[in-house]
């Protein structure tokens, strides 16, 4: 079957500046507390980095997913059903995805995400160990409702959310992607979603901030990106990496902090920081088992199963989509 051609949602204007991007750049940092939404780290290199992130010993998240994703299969199979088409909300990961559409003998794979280069290069690769299974690639940004491809509309949907990246958006905006998410997938739907907990906040600290420096060249990245995309002039060399945890909201922050005063320019437009000012890059809330549950819930998700790991470190829902109904 392999991978049928994609659905090209993003716009770029003559240049081909990604004018979202442009859009988002400018304005945060035109903010009394300058900030990027952390969408934009996944160009190919932030990707690539990602990807090297997920391997850090400090970094549990991915490990610890995985390791449920392969245990509890079965089971998987068992409460959905084979023969799903799978959406999953991002590129894929070359581990976690295949274990999923192994378990559940999936009938179609569709991912959605942004960064179109990445996409289709995950795509491809999957494509590989998956001849016969009809894989529909979709660029776009899923935080709006999606279009899927026609030949999938009508099948039952699972869709696909792992590695706590639920967590990198605030409540509100969380509750507004889930409730997205049952829109693109409709009434029958299924979600299967991954939750970072609350953990001692020594062992989160590390996870964003490693030994090797992986994690700054990630966050870095970002104004690289800029540089590179955006006619900036960042004097990157200029900013420090920095992670902190947030008590009132429950989130680990990674800022890029200002060594010294700055002045740059962006797209034509000048930038200034202080030395200390940071620009805010990403936040990482950590959930409760109930917080989690509450979330889905007040999304129009009813939570049907949940798996764990010994440790309590990641969480896995199963949700299935709440009929809409009006009493009492
Ligand atoms: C993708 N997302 C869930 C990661 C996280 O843990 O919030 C991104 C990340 N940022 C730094 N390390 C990992």
């Amino acid at each position: 079957m392999g991978v049928h051609a994609d659905l090209k949602l993003v716009d770029h204007d003559e240049d081909g500046v990604d004018l979202a991007f442009r859009a988002d750049v400018l304005s945060g940092l035109a903010e009394p507390q300058k900030a990027i939404p952390a969408r934009w780290f996944y160009d190919r290199t932030g990707s690539e980095l990602f990807e090297q992130i997920t391997a850090l010993p400090e970094y549990y998240p991915t490990r610890t997913e995985t390791a449920l994703l392969a245990r509890h299969g079965a089971e998987f199979a068992r409460l959905v059903g084979r023969g799903r088409a799978v959406v999953e909300f991002g590129s894929g990961s070359s581990v976690k995805t295949p274990l999923l559409l192994r378990a559940i003998d999936a009938a179609a794979y569709v991912p959605i995400d942004i960064s179109g280069d990445f996409l289709r290069a995950s795509a491809a690769e999957l494509a590989a160990d998956f001849p016969d299974l009809p894989i529909m690639p979709v660029e776009a940004n899923f935080m709006k409702p999606v279009r899927l491809p026609a030949s999938v509309r009508g099948m039952d949907m699972l869709g696909f959310f792992p590695g706590s990246t639920i967590g990198n958006m605030v409540p509100h905006s969380a509750v507004d992607l889930l409730r997205s998410m049952r829109e693109t997938l409709g009434d029958c739907a299924r979600l299967l979603i991954g939750f970072d907990r609350m953990k001692d906040v020594a062992r989160l600290i590390p996870a964003y901030d490693d030994a090797q420096g992986v994690t700054a060249r990630f966050n870095l990245n970002l104004l690289e990106r800029i540089n590179r995309e955006l006619r900036g002039d960042i004097p990157v060399a200029r900013f420090r990496h920095v992670a902190r945890w947030n008590a009132q909201w429950n989130r680990i922050e990674m800022h890029l902090e200002a060594s010294e005063d700055l002045h740059f320019e962006i797209a034509g437009q000048p930038v200034f920081l202080r030395r200390g000012e940071t620009i805010h890059t990403e936040n990482s809330h950590k959930y409760t088992p109930d917080q989690a549950r509450l979330m889905l819930q007040a999304s129009g998700w009813t939570p049907q199963a949940q798996w764990t790991d010994e440790a309590d470190n990641f969480l896995i829902v199963l949700a299935q989509a709440t009929e809409p109904r009006s009493a009492p």
